[in-house]
């Protein structure tokens, strides 16, 4: 088993990294640290596969167990299902002793995370993740949140799980389309961090997609630990954090734009890094062959890399004046300033923004 801490102070915890954790009881027998209930959080699709190993496993330990099975997709990210979280809770009697279990992908992490930020004004909360994008993303770094019709992830909190358990084998049942856009966040940290890990994606690739153990665990290792060193360094986003955004702010207005859920978060987020790497490459702060080669990989991935066709600049600035990060009316984004580093800037100017999102 790989582990690692996302080293916080007292609110520190440890992130698991192997195949079969599921069933793994003495991972739950340390991190459940209340006596209270277990709710477990998830979904109708992921139920199907990993609810009975789960709810059996914290059962055996001699937990109540109780589960919140909730309607899937990014449409639901949003105030009915946070409410219909509050309702189960209270319908069970819940209290401050209780710990729930966020089993699914990024929706459900984030619903689940606000739900324990708010619920009697904080209760205990383990993060289960079963997408790729929840893996190397979305569990670790405790942004919490819902959606608003006219934002992403407008309404939320950060607040830190108990823990991240990875079990690799929930992999096995992602469609290839998931796969592909957890491989979106994947290779953003290649380009925000750490060139080597980019060239390690060029090369590994066909594994990644053959599920190869090996490959599939040093993948989500390196990229849990660069999130980890970013939220020691910035847990609240007041500067560095925001480079874990290369690509959202041109992502979150197609998110916008399409309804949620038509274009897949990460899908989003590849056809904003290439936008991001066009300004980069106008600047010259990226070569035309690293472009390529950032492109290419997305490509490789089986991502889309423009923008959908009926959008055009004006609905992009329309909507990225929401983003979480404007300043003062200013849009800023995320811009690579080479190969493995990135920041944010808030001096981009009309001509690069439009040639961006045309190219
Ligand atoms: P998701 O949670 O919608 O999961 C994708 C689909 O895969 C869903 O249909 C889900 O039911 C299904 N699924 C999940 N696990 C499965 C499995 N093992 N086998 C088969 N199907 C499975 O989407 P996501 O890509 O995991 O997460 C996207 C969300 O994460 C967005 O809402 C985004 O805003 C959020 N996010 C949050 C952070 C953060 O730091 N909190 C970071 C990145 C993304
Ligand atoms: N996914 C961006 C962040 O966690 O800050």
């Amino acid at each position: 088993m790989k582990t690692l801490t996302v080293d916080l102070g007292d609110r520190s915890y440890p992130i698991f990294i192997d195949s079969g954790l599921l069933n793994n009881e003495s991972v739950w027998g340390s991190y459940i640290k209340k006596k209270g209930n277990v709710v477990i959080v998830t979904n109708t699709t992921v139920c199907q596969w990993y609810l009975n190993p789960l709810e059996s496993a914290v059962s055996r330990l001699g937990y109540k167990v109780s589960s919140c099975i909730l309607p899937d997709g990014e449409q639901y990210k949003n105030l009915d299902s946070f409410n219909a979280i509050m309702t189960f809770l209270l319908e069970h009697n819940c209290g401050r002793d209780t710990t729930l279990i966020a089993l699914g992908g990024g929706v459900i992490g984030d619903l689940t995370g606000f739900a324990a930020a708010s619920f009697q004004r904080g209760v205990d909360f383990i993060q289960v993740p079963t997408t790729l994008l929840s893996h190397v993303d979305s569990s670790v770094g405790g942004k919490t949140g819902i959606n608003h019709p006219l934002g992403k992830n407008m309404i939320g909190a950060f607040y830190q799980p108990q823990a991240v358990v990875i079990d690799l084998d929930c992999l096995k049942t992602l469609p290839e389309r998931e796969l592909a856009a957890g491989m979106a966040e994947v290779i953003k940290y290649g380009i925000i961090w750490d060139a080597d890990f980019f060239s390690y994606l060029e090369k590994n690739t066909p594994s990644v997609w053959n599920l190869d153990n090996e490959v599939v665990s040093e993948v989500v290792y390196r990229c849990c630990s660069i999130k980890a060193s970013v939220v020691h360094e910035d847990e609240k986003e007041g500067g560095l954090r925001a480079i874990l955004n290369l690509g959202h702010t041109f992502g979150h207005a197609i998110e916008t734009y399409k309804g949620y859920g038509v274009w897949l978060h990460g899908e989003a987020v590849a056809a904003g890094i290439v936008m991001a790497s066009h300004v980069a490459l106008g600047r010259g702060s990226i070569s035309t062959e690293e472009f390529e080669r950032i492109r290419d990989l997305l490509i490789a991935n089986r991502l889309p890399v423009s923008k959908p066709e009926e959008m055009n600049t004006d609905d992009f600035l329309k909507l990225m004046v929401h983003d979480k990060k404007t300043l003062n009316g200013r849009i800023r984004y995320v811009i690579p300033d080479c190969l493995g580093r990135a920041s944010v800037k808030d001096d981009l100017t009309q001509s690069e923004i439009s040639a961006a999102i045309e190219a």
